[in-house]
């Protein structure tokens, strides 16, 4: 069984978590780190994110990694989240906005606009449907040789990460919104081979929960707007 928050669902519980979703950084940041070491941030000119949060990454982004002709433009479900991301990232100025979104793949977002598209933390909630239609979406949205940068709570890789797993699982599917509607999840294999070419994969365990890490490169040419 898979339980899969619905998008209200997943706003009224973001909603609800707000500035505690900052607390699960014990084992996101070291997957968080291996991502960005990979996104070629210093050659990045206007970076989209999905699900942005408290807007914790951005902040970091922008005051530490990005050069500083570089944009940031950050999406998310919740209000409440909306609100914790702009006043986080007013210090930036014009250099960072964020919107709120409907929950579906950001389809009115500008085509072939953005070098990098990153999601850290919200594949593991959506349904199968909705991350191959995000996955489009970023391939739509990205330049050619963009990037695409996620990392998200995946499948366990030894005797005591899997056991992890399948506890998170168990409660996952008892009670959703306890875990943030996040469950363990591969996206490579949902990535289209023939769009993407895989730039890095690998799985990080940090608390005995497994990490996802993943960057790919857009293939093929830039998509023509609709
Ligand atoms: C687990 S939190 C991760 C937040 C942030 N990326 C981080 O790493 O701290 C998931 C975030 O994705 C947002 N979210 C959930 N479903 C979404 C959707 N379908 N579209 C946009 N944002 C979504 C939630 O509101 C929440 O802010």
């Amino acid at each position: 069984v898979t339980t899969v928050l619905s998008h209200d669902e997943a706003r009224r519980t973001y909603d609800r978590i707000g500035s505690l979703q900052d607390s699960q950084g014990f084992y996101e940041d070291r997957a968080v780190e291996r991502l960005l070491a990979h996104c070629e941030l210093d050659a990045a000119r206007s970076v989209f994110e999905l699900g942005c949060g408290t807007g914790r990454l951005a902040d970091r982004l922008l005051a530490e990694r990005l050069p500083p002709e570089a944009r940031y433009r950050g999406i998310d479900l919740s209000p409440h989240m909306v609100s914790l991301a702009r006043a986080r990232l007013a210090p930036h100025g014009d250099r960072a906005e964020v919107v709120e979104s409907d929950g579906e793949p950001p389809r009115a977002e500008p085509t072939a606009a953005f070098d990098r598209f990153l999601a850290a933390y919200v594949f593991d909630l959506l349904s199968e449907e909705d991350i191959r239609g995000m996955l489009a979406e970023a391939h739509r949205m990205l330049v050619p040789g963009g990037l695409l940068g996620v990392t998200g709570l995946s499948t366990g890789v030894g005797p005591v990460s899997r056991t992890v797993e399948r506890a998170w699982r168990w409660l996952q599917e008892r009670h959703p919104a306890w875990v943030g509607g996040c469950r363990p999840i591969d996206v490579r294999p949902l990535l289209p081979e023939d769009a993407w070419t895989l730039v890095h994969h690998e799985k990080v365990v940090a608390f005995g929960v497994t990490s996802e890490v993943l960057v790919a490169r857009r293939a093929g040419p830039a998509a023509q707007p609709a």
